[in-house]
């Protein structure tokens, strides 16, 4: 191991993170409890994802609001008995119960909530306290420069960080079908144009908004990558799908070491956005145009019409991760097929933060990713 370099902290107002990776939230219970715990043990950021949080058996004659927010709550308690480092929450701003999860994720202290797949534009009117740090996720500078003006004019607040996710990234992405189909968009370009929007808003208010890189990052070689172009910490999810403390089952594990590089497509989600998928039997369904008519239970995300939706997101989601397949299917970044083996949280941040650690302090430039 190189020791001449060390990683630079991420931080994040008062937070400090090293190495600096955030774990990225992953639904329906992919990054739950165990997952997110084992991560903040190493310095990184361990996240947990709000969406789904309950569990069925729980779910007795309770509302879908009232068990899930039950589920966000005993999830991150959980959470809390694994570490005494700071655990995120991540909290989708299409979920029907946005406000009552980021509640809950004040409620219980967390250190800060990410919040994508839409623009946070309310976040901070449900999030008074600057005690919970705000990192709303962008896919580009345009999406950046509305939060930032629309938070400044509202509240006086600015984010405390910027998640800027790529195309290459696992579940919803945001871009459109026709931005993913056309000239490959690569997550440098957007990261560059975010970061030199960043650079405006911070002279022109005087502070620092650290940003993330996420989205096909995959090895300490690419994380480095990102701190020498500027980012200050990166969010990784795919690669710790593959880890003994993930949340998820084995069978949703297996269907990573499994897969191919074809294996892996884009399909329209019931909510008309581009969802990395690994194919199997149902996506194949989905993909010929069959549908899977179901009684809706959720109503989970806000922009969901369950009659003319060709299957539930939810239950596809949720099957997947408690291991039933068939009846739904893994959602995975554009590099899960060179995931070869199950390892553990600290053997696989460890291995990243080492190759980080020798490209930054190595004299010529670093490579480009496989
Ligand atoms: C299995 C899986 C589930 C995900 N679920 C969510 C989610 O619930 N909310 C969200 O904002 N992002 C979600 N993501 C995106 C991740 O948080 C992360 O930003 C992204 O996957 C980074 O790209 P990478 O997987 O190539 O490292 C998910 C990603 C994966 C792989």
């Amino acid at each position: 191991m190189n020791q001449t370099a060390e990683l630079p902290d991420l931080v994040i107002g008062g937070l400090h993170i090293n190495p600096p990776i955030i774990q990225g939230g992953m639904g329906v219970l992919v990054s739950s409890s165990r997952l997110a715990a084992a991560v903040s043990n190493e310095g990184a950021l361990g996240v947990v994802a709000a969406v789904g949080a309950g569990e069925e058996a729980e779910r007795k004659n309770l509302s879908y609001r009232d068990w899930s927010a039950q589920g966000l709550r005993k999830i991150l308690r959980k959470a809390r008995t694994l570490t005494d480092n700071p655990i995120a929450v991540n909290v989708m701003c299409a979920l029907s119960n946005y406000e009552d999860l980021v509640r809950v994720a004040v409620e219980e202290h967390v250190a800060a909530i990410i919040s994508g797949a839409g623009l946070p534009l309310k976040l901070p009117e449900l999030v008074p306290s600057t005690e919970t740090k705000l990192i709303p996720v962008v896919s580009s500078a345009r999406a950046a420069s509305i939060i930032c003006r629309s938070w400044w004019k509202k509240y006086r607040r600015l984010p405390d960080a910027l998640v800027v996710e790529g195309p290459s990234a696992g579940g919803h992405l945001g871009f459109s079908m026709r931005e993913i189909s056309g000239v490959p968009i690569t997550l440098e370009s957007v990261v560059s144009g975010v970061l030199d929007y960043v650079k405006t808003v911070e002279a022109e208010h005087d502070v620092r908004i650290p940003v993330i890189a996420a989205g096909g990052v995959f090895t300490g070689s690419d994380i480095a990558r990102f701190l020498k172009l500027g980012a200050s910490g990166v969010q990784m999810g795919t690669r710790f799908v593959c880890t003994e403390e993930c949340d998820a089952s084995p069978l949703y594990k297996q269907a990573y070491l499994d897969c191919a590089k074809e294996d892996i497509v884009i399909m329209e989600s019931p909510v008309k956005l581009p969802l990395r998928v690994i194919r199997n039997a149902f996506v194949e369904k989905v993909l010929s145009g069959e549908k899977t008519p179901f009684r809706c239970n959720y109503h989970c995300l806000r922009n969901c019409v369950p009659d003319s939706s060709p299957y539930c997101i939810a239950n596809a989601l949720k099957n997947a991760s408690v291991g039933l397949l068939s009846e739904g299917f893994v959602t995975c970044g554009s590099n899960a097929y060179r995931i070869d083996r199950i390892t553990s949280v600290k053997e696989l941040i460890a291995e990243l933060a080492d190759e980080c650690r020798e490209q930054l302090s190595a004299p010529s430039s670093v490579s480009a990713p496989a």
